[in-house]
Formats: C-alpha cells, structure tokens, sequence
C-alpha cells in the first residue's frame, strides 16, 4: 500500500486495506462535485484578488476545474478509493493536469471548511427543489378544494363519523400543513446561508483572504462569524431533518387517507391507472402502492434524524471524522422527500371523488347530531347540556329503528321533547349542516372558497 501524495509528508507507510475501506467516502460525497468545483472557482478567484496567488495560476485552476467537471459528467473521471473523498479526487486531479497552479488551489482553506461549504450550498439547492414541489402540491390541492368546495362527505374524529364536512375543507387542511411545513424549510434555508469557507481547519488563516467575497461569489448571505463552529457544527443538517420528518409526517397522512378513500368500504376516491398498480395473482385488484410508499416515508426522513443527532451528540469541538457519516443520511432524507411530495401531488392531482359514496357515507353515524342540539338551543331555548341529552336520547331512539334521525317522525321527536316542531327538519340534511359553518375558517362553502383564495394569493 502507498502513502498518501495528498498527505503522506510524514508517513513512512500506507494505510491497511479495512483503514482505507472504512475511511473513504468517495463512494458517496462524489454527489458533490458539483459544489466542490463551485467552490474552488470561488475560492481561486479571492486567492488571485487578493495577491495570495497569481493571476495566470488563477486561470489554469479555472480551465482545469472546468475540464475535470466535463470528465466527471461524462463519466470518464476515475474516482479513486485511496484519495478518500470527492475533495483530494478533484484536487488530485487537477495537479495531474496542470501541475504546480493546481497544488497552490489548497492556500487558506482546509477540507473541513471546504467540505461544508460543499454539503450547504448542495442542500441549499434541494432546498430550492423541494420547496417548488411543495408548492406544486399546494396547487393541486387548491384546485381539487375549489373544485369539491360543495362535496359533502362526513367529516370524522377518533375516525367516527362526526359532522359533515366538504372535500374541499378537508383538501384544504394540507394546504395549511405544507405552509407551516415550508415556513420550517425556509427558515432553514436562511440559517444555513452563511458561507464556512475561509475557516480553513479550525482556527483561521493567516494569509490575507476575504470570505466576504468568496461568500458574495457562492451566493450566501455573508460569512460564518466563527471559524470553529464553521467547522465543527452540523445542525442545519439536523433542522432540514426535523423540518423533513415533519413534511413526511404530513404527507404519509394524506397518503393514509388515500390508502383508506380507496378501499371498497370507503369508495370515496378513485385514482386512475397513472397511479395505481395491479396483483400477480388477483386480477380484480388496484393497489394504492404510491400512496403506501408515502406512508412510509417518514421512517427514512426520523430514521436519519436519529442517525445524525446521535452522530453529533457528544462531540467535542471541532471537527471529527464522525460527521463524514452525515452525508448518506442526508442524500437518502433529500431523495425520500423529493419522491414523496411529487407522488403527493401526482395523486392529488389525479383522485377523482365519488360524490356518491362520500353521500353514503353520510347517512351512518348521525353526523347532524350536533345540528339537532344546536337547534335546540337556539329555538328552544334549551342549556347546551340539556340539549346534548336529549339528542342523545333521540340518536338512540334512531339507533333502535335503524334509521336516519331525519327519518324520526315527529311523534317520535316529541315523545322525548314536546316542544320540537317541525322546523327541526331544516337543520337535519348534511347540506344544511355545513352551509350553517360559517364561522371564520368553518366547513361552509362560501369560507371554503375563500380560503382557497387567500391560500393562493398568500402560499404561491
Ligand atoms: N470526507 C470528509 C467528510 O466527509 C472531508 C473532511 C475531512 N477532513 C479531514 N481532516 N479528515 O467530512
């Protein structure tokens, strides 16, 4: 085994095989390359601006960087396991093309800097990316509740049917999920937009760079204010985590309740074939596999939260090789929640709902209980909870005979409360019920449809 070129000055031997394995990275953090050169161009810029290096070495870092970003593009570059990570395989190789200018590139800055100036302004990116199909899935589901803001369907708690509600209003509870959940990933995305390049190992340098323009050229916000926290901290990971899990979280409940309006007990949506597979073996069947997988999804996006949080706890000031363990975590959390808010909004997009069936649905588990006792409080004058008894004694009654509380006679209303008449009638249809909510943010249509409407003018 040879020595490290990059490092090797005081080595006299290689490192051993399962040394090597377990300390490289390349196979991973090669998804940096991109960031890496970025930050290199910047980084040669403000060596040359500021005398540290020449002009003319200046530009050969630039057409050699450039031409290794070509070979790594076009598949040709040879990653190397011995060179560890993305970093010593760029440099490595940008020595081998242009000689002395390229081992000048590593002036003032350290990997520790550079690797987390690399890792922020990648995040920062699938942050971006994110948030646009976070604001796709808004979309859709803005124009599925403007377009069911009349649908009724029972509104449910503990999962029994409770009051009726609109699709509309439902659809529109996510809108207001993924606003706060976007609200968290911007706040992120401000936090971590401040550039570590120039930290350099832990403490600094002593050559005359300026991090604030090699921040200005990287589009951050300005510099670091301390060089060992630069280094040495990880926790913008642990908050895009956070907001991550809360967004999957999120998600996998929409995707629960598509898995269950799916089934035959519920038929309260139908999704096309786009988003729908079949069974090997039982040919009636159409499976709800996209909104399954979304519902799985937090697993991977917790899952990495409590890797890299337990990676980072404990760790004493600055940088420890640890944290190279908080790159596949984060590539798999940024994958998970890319794939599962575009299926969202896919299946939003394509559900169609079954009026019908969400009618059906209605006319189990007296939903306009609530209606009766509120009609008996405003005409009769009744206390909320005399009212609560007697609808009960009235949805038992209903209950017995297998019937509807509008399928009640009179008769049989007045045998528990004689001053009922038959004005009651009004408030027993679904209809009725949520054209009544019409208190800020209430189920009613006209509120549904101006939610819709504040939603798109304030979300997108
Ligand atoms: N590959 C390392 C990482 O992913 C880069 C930083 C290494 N720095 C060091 N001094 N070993 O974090």
């Amino acid at each position: 085994m040879s020595k490290n070129d990059m490092w090797g000055g005081r080595f006299s031997g290689g490192p051993a095989e399962i040394m090597e394995k377990i300390n490289a990275s390349i196979g991973f953090d090669k998804a940096l390359y991109k960031q890496d050169i970025r930050g290199s161009l910047a980084h040669s810029d403000m060596l040359a601006a500021q005398g540290v290096i020449s002009v003319g070495d200046r530009d050969a870092i630039h057409a050699g960087l450039k031409e290794i970003e070509k070979e790594i593009e076009a598949g040709t570059f040879d990653f190397k396991t011995e060179l560890e990570d993305i970093h010593m395989n760029v440099e490595s190789r940008l020595r081998e093309k242009i000689g002395d200018p390229g081992a000048r590139l590593h002036t003032g800055r350290s990997r520790n800097d550079q690797v987390i100036t690399d890792v922020r302004l990648w995040l920062r990116d699938a942050l971006d990316g994110i948030d646009a199909l976070m604001a796709d899935l808004q979309r859709a589901l803005l124009d599925k509740a403007e377009m069911y803001a009349d649908t009724l369907m029972p509104g449910y708690t503990h999962l029994q049917s409770a009051q009726p509600v609109t699709f509309g209003h439902h659809l529109m509870a996510y809108v207001e999920m993924v606003a706060r959940d976007r609200g968290r990933m911007a706040d992120c995305r401000k936090r971590l937009n401040e550039c570590p390049l120039g930290a350099a190992a832990l403490a600094g340098t002593s050559f005359p760079i300026d991090r604030h323009q090699t921040a200005a050229a990287l589009g951050f916000d300005g510099p670091t204010r301390n060089s060992m926290d630069s280094v040495g901290s990880r926790d913008f990971i642990l908050e895009f985590l956070a907001a991550g899990s809360i967004h999957a979280i999120h998600l996998s409940r929409l995707a629960e309740e598509i898995v269950m309006w799916m089934s035959d007990r519920f038929a309260f949506i139908s999704l096309s074939d786009a988003f729908t597979t079949g069974s090997s073996i039982m040919p009636q069947k159409k499976n709800p596999d996209a909104a399954e997988l979304v519902r799985a999804k937090p697993g991977r996006l917790l899952g990495a939260f409590i890797s890299v949080s337990t990676m980072m706890k404990g760790l004493p000031m600055t940088f420890c090789k640890d944290m190279q363990e908080d790159k596949e975590p984060l590539f798999d959390a940024v994958e998970s929640l890319t794939l599962a808010v575009a299926a969202t909004a896919g299946m939003v997009d394509d559900l169609k709902a079954r009026p019908d069936r969400m009618q059906d649905g209605l006319k189990q588990g007296f939903p306009t209980a609530t209606d009766l006792a509120d009609w008996l409080v405003r005409v009769l004058g009744l206390p909320f909870r005399d009212a609560h008894h007697v609808t009960g004694a009235l949805v038992a009654k209903a209950e017995a005979r297998q019937v509807d509380l509008a399928d009640l006679t009179l008769e049989e209303m007045q045998a528990v409360e004689n001053r009922i008449t038959d004005d009651i009638y009004s408030v027993l249809t679904p209809a009725a019920s949520v054209a009544s909510r019409t208190s800020f943010g209430g189920t009613a249509p006209v509120r549904v449809r101006e939610a819709v409407k504040a939603a798109r003018a304030d979300y997108l």
